[in-house]
């Protein structure tokens, strides 16, 4: 493969697989706000969602940090919360408070929505499509261009609660009073998502990343099952409850999978990171195995050494240093990245935070980071 543009994708040839030593890099959240750049950009364009929907806008924040860096992927600068947005719902951006949106707090709300179907869901994230052909463009032949989405649980409980909460109660007390309900709101952002990754790939993304940020409010051992309802509309029969299966499972890692063989069979062969933050050691062994994803993208709370000795040699990790020692800096942060190129030697591996980079986080340390990281 090295010779095509592809192949002199580092990110890209590691989730095909391949160890690289130093293993190439990239950071979630890596176009934000502890830029001077990025807020200059803000500022300029009005509000998050502006700068998100306006391709001139889009393009330059997302290739900001690759110019300062060089960075092995750029990440496509959008948000999870642009589907609901499509689907029809309110999405607003607080300043220093995050996003918010109109609850969808029960059948009524839910039937306010658009159709998975419906061609203007599709029409409003054309903005999306036209920033991510504009990259592949733009950005140089050896950069690994990313696509993303939330996943349906995560995404789901931003629309049910109306933002983010620690434990995510107005979620999990509406799947487990109307589980037909929640089915059916993650059944619905399956099939847009699915279209969804396959455009983005379409118009030039390398490989693409779910979110699954909320993994961590799905309780492992509890069965996911009880409660149901009539089911609202049509439900794939692969949504129907399933008493057999755990939260994780029926919530989470089954609609992923529904994703990713949606997505490989209108693009065969694409390559699909999968973040299932907060899920554990058990969880994060447990996305391969039940999305047949390319790769598992590891938080900061999972010991990466006691993951890559649960999972076979030939699985793509990608991690995942703590945001916190990112901001903290010297020795630490040395440390702190010869731990994670000791636990990953020889094997398939990105290298990156298990979290997203917070705003505080200075510019210097970054660059330590990666002087350290390149030897
Ligand atoms: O650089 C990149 O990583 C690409 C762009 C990107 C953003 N959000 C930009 C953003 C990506 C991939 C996301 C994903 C996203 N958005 C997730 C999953 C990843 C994660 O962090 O767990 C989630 C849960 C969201 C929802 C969201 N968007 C929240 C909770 C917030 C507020 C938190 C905050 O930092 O303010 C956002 C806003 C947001 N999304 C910002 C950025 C750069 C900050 C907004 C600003 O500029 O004011």
């Amino acid at each position: 493969m090295t010779g095509t543009p592809q192949g002199e994708r580092k990110v890209l040839r590691v989730l095909e697989g391949e160890a690289i030593g130093p293993p190439p890099a990239w950071m979630m959240r890596q176009a934000g706000r502890y830029l001077p750049e990025y807020r200059a950009s803000r500022a300029e364009a009005g509000s998050f969602l502006d700068l998100c929907y306006n391709p001139d806008f889009a393009v330059e924040v997302t290739l900001q940090p690759i110019r300062r860096f060089g960075f092995d992927a750029a990440i496509l600068f959008s948000d999870i919360l642009v589907v609901p947005h499509a689907l029809g719902q309110d999405v607003r951006f607080v300043e220093g408070e995050g996003p918010r949106l109109d609850p969808l707090d029960g059948r009524e709300a839910f039937s306010q929505l658009r159709e998975a179907g419906d061609p203007a869901v599709m029409t409003h994230l054309a903005p999306v499509f036209e920033t991510v052909k504009r990259l592949r463009a733009e950005l140089p032949r050896e950069t690994t261009l990313l696509g993303f989405c939330g996943a349906p649980w995560t995404v789901a409980s931003y629309m049910i609660g109306g933002r983010g909460t620690p434990d995510l109660a107005p979620a999990r007390a509406l799947a487990e009073g109307d589980t037909a309900l929640v089915d059916t709101l993650i059944d619905r952002l399956v099939t847009v998502q699915t279209d969804y990754l396959v455009r983005q790939l379409e118009a030039g993304a390398d490989a693409v990343q779910i979110f699954e940020s909320h993994a961590g409010t799905l309780p492992l051992a509890v069965p996911a099952a009880g409660g149901t309802v009539e089911p609202v509309g049509d439900v794939a029969e692969s949504a129907l409850p399933d008493a057999s299966v755990d939260a994780l499972t029926r919530w989470s890692l089954r609609p992923i999978a529904r994703m990713i063989a949606g997505v490989r069979a209108r693009v065969p062969g694409a390559k699909i990171i999968v973040f299932a933050r907060g899920s554990g050691l058990d969880g994060h062994a447990r996305v391969v195995p039940e999305t047949a994803a390319d790769a598992i993208g590891v938080d900061w709370g999972v010991d990466l050494k006691a993951l890559r000795a649960r999972v076979p040699a030939s699985t793509v990790t990608q991690g995942n240093l703590h945001p916190d020692t990112l901001i903290e800096g010297g020795a630490a942060l040395d440390a702190a990245v010869d731990t994670v190129l000791a636990a990953t030697a020889g094997l398939p591996h990105i290298f990156n935070l298990g979290h997203g980079i917070t705003p505080q986080t200075p510019v210097a340390h970054v660059e330590r980071m990666l002087a350290r990281l390149r030897g």
